[in-house]
């Protein structure tokens, strides 16, 4: 079935089964291949992309179920002034150790920054504990999203 997708800002018009999870879409149909598989069960967040500024496991997202809501990959996330913050800030900490479940992290970090743009430890623990990174580069993670954060109110003030 011929399903229309909004992503990041533009229309795709996609022939699959309305059931396709929306990773396979953004990889397979779309070329967008910076989403990665990790689990395919919504259990480690390495496909985590915004639907309508909200993080989604697009594993676990049949396609038809997106609608007309705005989907947003990591990609373009580095056009948004949370998203390139958080990227310069991943960067600076060196974040990355093998990489595969980074976007996802940024992702899921992003989506933090965009609702609380100072966030405490909790809140970081909470809202990056279903982002599972098998080299272990959580205290890396977390001292970057801190760096973003002083990034965006430092560029506030
Ligand atoms: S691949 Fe989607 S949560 Fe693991
Ligand atoms: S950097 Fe290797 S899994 Fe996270």
């Amino acid at each position: 079935m011929e399903i229309k997708l909004n992503v990041n800002g533009a229309v795709h018009a996609v022939d699959v089964d309305g059931d396709t999870p929306l990773l396979w879409v953004l990889r397979d149909v779309l070329g967008m291949t910076g989403t990665k598989f990790g689990c395919g069960m919504a259990l480690c967040g390495a496909c985590t992309v915004h639907l309508d500024g909200q993080p989604v496991r697009s594993c676990m997202t049949p396609v038809e179920s997106v609608g007309a809501g705005a989907v947003t990959t990591i990609e373009v996330i580095g056009r948004t002034a949370v998203g390139r913050r958080v990227q310069q800030a991943w960067t600076a900490k060196e974040v990355p150790q093998c990489g595969y479940c980074q976007s996802g992290q940024i992702m899921a970090a992003t989506a933090l920054l965009n609702v609380n743009p100072a966030p405490s430890d909790a809140d970081i623990d909470q809202a990056m504990s279903g982002n599972v990174c098998r080299c272990g580069t959580y205290a890396r993670i977390r001292e970057a999203i801190k760096q973003a954060s002083r990034d965006l109110a430092a560029n506030r003030s």
